[in-house]
């Protein structure tokens, strides 16, 4: 037997990789916690994913996160998959078992929860409806938490109203499906409002909903968070709302890896926040 402990490694497999925050963010909490580990960022093409999947466990690895354009042929290529994933149809998050099988997990929904609960505290998805702008993955992983964290009803607005009828089938009768010619309408008596869709990052035009009827009462966030305040949260804001920035999400959604990888679980601080933005 060796008398060198094997060092864990993680990282992110992506294409293009180079834009991601997460090397740094769990850069900074392998520093914080003095573990003695590795993330690194992992450009793969489509061709190539399988065989890298498979070879990264032999190679030490530990798990790795996945991201566009690989959430769902990940998904079809592990042996273990979450029911949350499953629901979901794309995978975020991988955990390697010592002896080469994959696990896969979606952890998008809690990020998206813990968020929500650490930012504004006396929000409760259980009060009211929900209104979520968007049908892509997203949305998928967005809805099945709000469903699961007591929400009575999901309205959804897509620019394809076809993806929205899709979701409904899939998530069931909680599910309300709204033309997105009249999203503005669904925000009647809300409790919570998220976009979903890209509209509103940099570089995409920006989300023109009209707010007239949302309640001054409804927390709202974007999953937009380049720039961490988009054009809906300003309108939002002014109305008297609470808003949420998706940037939270962004780091939230990486703690269950972290702490499956490596054994311990981080903390989202204003201090890690402050590093991963500046990078
Ligand atoms: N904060 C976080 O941690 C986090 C996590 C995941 C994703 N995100 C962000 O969330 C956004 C969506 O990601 P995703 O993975 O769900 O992408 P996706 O699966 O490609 O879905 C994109 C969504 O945006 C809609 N859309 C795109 N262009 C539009 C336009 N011009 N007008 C109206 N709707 C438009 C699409 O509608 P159609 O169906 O009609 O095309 C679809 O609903 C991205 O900005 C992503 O960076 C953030």
């Amino acid at each position: 037997m060796s008398d060198h402990p094997k060092i864990p490694l993680a990282g992110v497999i992506g294409h293009p990789i180079a834009h991601s925050r997460s090397p740094a963010l769990h850069g900074h909490w392998l520093k914080t916690y003095g573990i003695k580990g590795h993330y690194v960022p992992m450009d793969v093409a489509e061709e190539d994913l399988e065989a890298v999947l498979r070879a990264l466990p032999r190679a030490g690895f530990v798990g790795c996160n996945i991201t566009i354009p690989h959430k769902e042929r990940a998904l079809a290529l592990a042996d273990v998959i979450s029911d949350r994933a499953a629901l979901i149809g794309a995978t975020n998050t991988l955990v390697f078992h010592p002896d080469g099988r994959i696990y896969a997990d979606n952890t998008d929904g809690y990020g998206f929860i813990a968020n929500l609960r650490e930012t504004a505290p006396h929000w409760d998805a259980a009060l009211a409806p929900a209104a979520v702008l968007g049908a892509g993955g997203a949305a998928r992983a967005i809805i099945a938490a709000l469903i699961e964290t007591g929400c009575p009803e999901v309205r959804v607005a897509n620019r394809t109203r076809a993806r929205a009828e899709v979701l409904r089938a899939e998530f069931g009768a909680r599910l309300v499906v709204y033309d997105w010619g009249q999203a503005a309408n669904m925000m009647e008596g809300v409790a919570t409002l998220v976009n979903t869709t890209s509209l509103g990052m940099v570089g995409k035009p920006d989300l023109r909903i009209p707010l007239d009827v949302l309640p001054d009462s409804a927390v709202v966030t974007d999953c937009v968070y380049t720039p961490l305040q988009t054009r809906l949260l300003l309108e939002a804001a002014e109305r008297g709302c609470i808003t949420v920035d998706g940037f939270g999400m962004l780091l939230h959604q990486a703690v269950p890896g972290f702490e499956r990888w490596f054994g311990q679980r981080p903390e989202v601080t204003a201090e890690l926040r402050e590093k991963v933005l500046s990078v």
